[in-house]
């Protein structure tokens, strides 16, 4: 697979960069403390697809917030930064329903909403109401620096 290199350090928190992948979007964006704090609030019960969708994990793996995320940047030999733990989602931009590319910002969960047949998503990319059967899908990508992110 054809793996790229995106630059985010021009993301604000509570934004999102839109980039086109092995021809579909990749959403990333820089959560606030707020869009993670609700994500975690969520009991597992309540998620209509209780798997992370998450190709770097294991496909068991629940769909907690914590599997949601991209792990932080970690310097060699050092820590990650604990104020960035949870900031990064990176999701496949389509509807889990039938192809569609979902709003940011929208929707009744505070995430996104696909305006082709009413599917909302919350602010870990969770399908929380509507017709698609799926969590949006997280693909392989993890961080090479602070600023880069590497998908494939
Ligand atoms: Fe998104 Fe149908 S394609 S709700």
């Amino acid at each position: 697979l054809a793996s790229i290199d995106v630059d985010i350090s021009g993301i604000e928190p509570g934004t999102q960069l839109t980039v086109k992948w092995l021809g579909k979007p990749v959403f990333i964006r820089r959560r606030t403390p707020e869009e993670i704090e609700a994500a975690r609030a969520v009991e597992l019960d309540d998620l209509p697809d209780p798997r992370a969708e998450n190709e770097n994990l294991e496909a068991d793996a629940d769909a907690s917030d914590a599997n949601r995320s991209i792990a932080p940047f970690v310097p060699e030999g050092g820590e990650a930064d604990p104020a960035s733990d949870g900031e990064w989602l990176v999701m496949i931009g389509v509807c889990t329903h039938l192809g569609c590319v979902p709003l940011g910002d929208a929707g009744d969960f505070g995430g996104w909403f696909c305006p082709c047949h009413g599917s909302h998503y919350d602010t870990a990319g969770r399908i929380r109401q509507g017709p698609a059967p799926r969590n949006m899908e997280i693909p392989v990508a993890q961080f090479t620096n602070e600023t880069t992110l590497k998908l494939g």
